[in-house]
C-alpha cells in the first residue's frame, strides 16, 4: 500500500524544467499522471444507460457536410431497433422539421451490437442553435448543438483538441477540462475507446461504454474523427479480420462530400479553417487512393475563403518520444514536401501518450543519394503538435530521447487536451491545458501567425484592404 502511494506521489513533486541554449526547446520534467491507467469500473454512473424502455444512447453528431450546414447525428437503441428519425428545430420543445436516418447491427465475436442510427440532418442555417429530439415515446431524448458561423475569412472560431481518450478516471478529467474550455467543436485525433484491449464479448460492451461515457460532449457539439491504431481490431484469434469494424459502423464521416473514396480520409471546411484528416493506418504511397484524394483535396483548399489549414492524423510525423519512435517516418518521406508547398499552418497527432509541439522544421530534401538528412528551420514548414495524452488505460509514454532534438520545442508526459482559438485570418491563440489536481492548468502557449497570409505581399494587400473598407464605411 505504502509502496502504492509512494508510485502515485512522487511524481508530483518532479517539477524543473532543462533548458539548453540558444532557441532550444524545453523538456519539462513535470509528469502528472494523476490517477492510475485504469478503466472505469461498468458500474460507475459515468456509464449509466438512459432509463426507459429503448432509450436512445450513445448520442453522437458530426459535421455533415463539406460547409458545416449539415450535420449527422448518430445513436444506438438497445432494445429493438425503434425510430431512426430526429425531430428537430431553432426553439426548445417546438420541433416543426424532421428527418429520417438509417439503422444497422453488427456482430463481434458473439457480442451483438445494439440498433445503431444515424441520422443526416441537412439544411440548416448558419451560426443558429437548433433543438433536437430522438425517439417518440416517454423515453424520448432531448439535445441542441449550435451550427458554425458561415464559411468567410475572418470568423473566430475555437477548437478542442484530444487525442486517445479512453475510459479511465484520467480520461473524465480531460473530459471535463475540455467542457469547461468554451471550444465549439473538437478535433479528435484517433483511439476512441482502447475497447481492443478486451476480448471477446468485452470489446463490443466497452464501445457501448465509451459511446455513454463522452455523450455528455458529443451530443452537443461536433467531434471530427480521425482513427488510429486502437480503431484496427483485427483479432484473428476472436475470428474478426476486417479492419475498423466496429469505428465505422458507430462513427460516420461526411467523406463523400469532399470526394473521398473512404470514411476513413476526409475534409470539412468549418468557418474559416479547412480540415485535412488523414489515415495512418490506410494505404497512402503514390498511386493509392488516399495519395490520389489528398492531391486533389489541396488544390481545392482556398485560404481566400478559408484560411486556416489543419491536418489530423494519428501518428505523429515528429516525435522524440521513445514511443512509436519513427513510426511516423513514413507517412512524412510522402506527404511532408506537399505540407511545405500547400503552407499548412498545424498538423495535430495523437498516439504517443504525451504532449509535444515542435517549431517551423522541415526535412525535405533528404532523398537516398544526397547527405542532407537532418531536419532544418523551414519558415513554411507547419507546427506539429503531439496532443496523444487524452489519459487511457496504457498510462503516459514519459521517456523522452536525449538529447532532445533542435526540431522540438515542448515537451511533458502529462494528461491533457489542447484548444485553439481561431481570431481572424492571420492570428489564432494555441493553449495546452494540463489535468492537474482537477485544475485545467493552461501549460504550453502561443500565437499561431496564419502560413498564407503571413507573407508580405500579402500583408500589404490585407492592409489595402482594410483600409479601402474603412474608407468605404467613412464616405458612405
Ligand atoms: C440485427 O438485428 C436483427 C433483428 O433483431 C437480427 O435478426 C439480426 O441477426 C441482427 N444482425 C446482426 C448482424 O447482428
Ligand atoms: C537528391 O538530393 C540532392 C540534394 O538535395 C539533389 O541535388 C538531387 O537532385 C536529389 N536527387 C533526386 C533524384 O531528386
Ligand atoms: C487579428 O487578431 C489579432 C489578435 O486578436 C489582433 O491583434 C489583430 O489586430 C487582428 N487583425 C485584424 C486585421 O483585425
Ligand atoms: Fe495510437
Amino acid at each position: 500500500m505504502q509502496l502504492l502511494l509512494l508510485q502515485l506521489v512522487f511524481p508530483f513533486f518532479v517539477l524543473f524544467c532543462s533548458f539548453k541554449n540558444g532557441n532550444a526547446g524545453i523538456t519539462s520534467t513535470f509528469i502528472r499522471s494523476e490517477w492510475p491507467s485504469v478503466d472505469i469500473p461498468l458500474d460507475n454512473e459515468v456509464f449509466a444507460v438512459p432509463k426507459g424502455h429503448n432509450a436512445p444512447q450513445q448520442v453522437h453528431i458530426t459535421q455533415g457536410d463539406y460547409d458545416g450546414k449539415a450535420v449527422i447525428i448518430s445513436w444506438v437503441t438497445a432494445d429493438e431497433p425503434g425510430s431512426s428519425k430526429i425531430q428537430y428545430g431553432t426553439s426548445e420543445k417546438k420541433y416543426q422539421l424532421t428527418a429520417e436516418g438509417t439503422v444497422s447491427n453488427y456482430t463481434f465475436y458473439k457480442y451483438k451490437s445494439g440498433y445503431i442510427h444515424h441520422c443526416l440532418v441537412d439544411g440548416l442555417e448558419s451560426d443558429t442553435k437548433y433543438y433536437y429530439k430522438i425517439g417518440s415515446d416517454d423515453s424520448s431524448r432531448e439535445f441542441w448543438f449550435q451550427t458554425p458561423p458561415e464559411i468567410n475569412p475572418d470568423v473566430p472560431y475555437k477548437f478542442g483538441i484530444i487525442g486517445d481518450l479512453g475510459q479511465t478516471y484520467n480520461s473524465l478529467s480531460t473530459l471535463e477540462h475540455y467542457m469547461q474550455s468554451g471550444a465549439q467543436a473538437v478535433l479528435f485525433l484517433g483511439d476512441l475507446s482502447y475497447a481492443d484491449r478486451y476480448q471477446y464479448t468485452d470489446v463490443g460492451l466497452r464501445w457501448d461504454t465509451w459511446g455513454r461515457f463522452v455523450e455528455r460532449t458529443t451530443a452537443y457539439q461536433p467531434w471530427i474523427w480521425s482513427a488510429g491504431n486502437h480503431e484496427i481490431e483485427y483479432m484473428p484469434y476472436m475470428g474478426e479480420v476486417v479492419p475498423f469494424k466496429s469505428f465505422l459502423q458507430r462513427y460516420t464521416t461526411p467523406y463523400l462530400a469532399s470526394k473521398s473514396s473512404s470514411p476513413l480520409w476526409y475534409a470539412i471546411r468549418c468557418a474559416s479553417a479547412h480540415i485535412i484528416v488523414l489515415s495512418s493506418y490506410s494505404p497512402f504511397v503514390k498511386y493509392t487512393p488516399q495519395w490520389m484524394w489528398l492531391a486533389e483535396e489541396f488544390k481545392r483548399v482556398d485560404r481566400e475563403k478559408t484560411p486556416w489549414l489543419i491536418i489530423l492524423m494519428h501518428v505523429p510525423l515528429y516525435n522524440s518520444n521513445e514511443a512509436h519512435y519513427m513510426e511516423g517516418e513514413s507517412m512524412r518521406v510522402v506527404f511532408e514536401s506537399w505540407f511545405i508547398h500547400y503552407k499548412v499552418d498545424v498538423v495535430f497527432a495523437g498516439h504517443v501518450h504525451a504532449y509535444e509541439r515542435s517549431y517551423r522544421f522541415s526535412n525535405i530534401h533528404y532523398n537516398i543519394t544526397s547527405g542532407n538528412r537532418y531536419p532544418v528551420p523551414d519558415k513554411s514548414s507547419p507546427v506539429y503538435i503531439t496532443v496523444g495524452d487524452g489519459g487511457n488505460q496504457e498510462g503516459l509514454a514519459g521517456r523522452f530521447t536525449d538529447p532532445q532534438p533542435d526540431y522540438s520545442a515542448f515537451r511533458e508526459a502529462s494528461y491533457g487536451h489542447s484548444t485553439l482559438e481561431i481570431k481572424n485570418r492571420t492570428h489564432a491563440f494555441y493553449h495546452w491545458n494540463r489535468n492537474d489536481d482537477g485544475k485545467k492548468v493552461p501549460t504550453d502557449s502561443f500565437i499561431l501567425h496564419n502560413q498564407y497570409w503571413s507573407s508580405n505581399s500579402r500583408r500589404r494587400k490585407l492592409k489595402k484592404h482594410y483600409l479601402r473598407s474603412v474608407v468605404g464605411e467613412m464616405t458612405t
